[in-house]
């Protein structure tokens, strides 16, 4: 019997079903199958505390990540201008998201990426940066009081004390499952927060 395929509906569907599965299936099931380091991790990674948890809300609440990605690539552009002192951030792995409820790698860069941002800052400067983060900026004597350079990220202010809190205690957190903010001695140079 000739099947005359181009001109079959349901073989065209059939066909298209095919390839998609295949595509769906060799991207989706199989590799969490055969590499387990997908989806759990062999070295510790932090457990986050409550007052993190709230802080992840609020991440998510507040649309952070349609400006801001969560991951450090394989490109060197991107691990020196998210790296910290000259020392190179290295690229996200999957095993340091294993305990993420919320997972915000995001796609869209209109903002710099967030994926090592922890211990970059102090939490008094997120305070300031979110309360007004036209404020954030280089002070030139000439240009009596105006802020050049400033930050474009539009104001949080209107959030709670609280929240301002919980929300940096969440990014205080970012990227550190490790610690690659070392000198050449391994000497650790986090020098905000824990
Ligand atoms: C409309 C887009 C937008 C949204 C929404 C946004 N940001 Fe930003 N953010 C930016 C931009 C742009 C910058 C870079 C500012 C600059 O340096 O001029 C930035 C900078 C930052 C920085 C400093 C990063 C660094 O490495 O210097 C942090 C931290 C940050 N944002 C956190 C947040 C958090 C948390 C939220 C959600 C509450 C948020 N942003 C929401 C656009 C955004």
């Amino acid at each position: 019997m000739k099947i005359d395929v181009e001109k079959s509906l349901l073989w065209s569907a059939a066909g298209a079903f095919v390839f998609f599965a295949v595509g769906a299936v060799s991207t989706t099931i199989v590799p969490p199958m055969v590499d387990k380091s997908l989806w759990s991790s062999e070295q510790p990674v932090h457990e986050y505390t409550e007052q993190e948890m709230r802080g992840m809300e609020i991440y998510r609440r507040e649309g952070c990540v349609y400006c801001h990605t969560q991951q450090i690539r394989h490109l060197d552009s991107d691990q020196r201008r998210y790296g910290w002192r000259l020392v190179k951030a290295p690229p996200s792995e999957s095993w340091e998201y294993v305990n993420d409820r919320y997972h915000f790698i995001g796609t869209k860069r209109t903002g710099p990426d967030l994926g090592r941002v922890g211990g970059k800052y102090s939490s008094e400067w997120h305070y300031a940066h979110f309360k007004d983060p036209r404020n954030m900026g280089e002070k030139f004597p000439d240009r009596k009081g105006i802020y050049e350079k400033a930050s474009i990220m539009p104001s949080f202010a209107y959030l709670s004390d609280e929240d301002i809190r919980d929300l940096t205690a969440y990014l205080q957190t970012l990227g550190r499952n490790k610690n690659w903010r070392v000198d050449e001695n391994g000497k650790p140079l986090n020098d905000y927060e824990k």
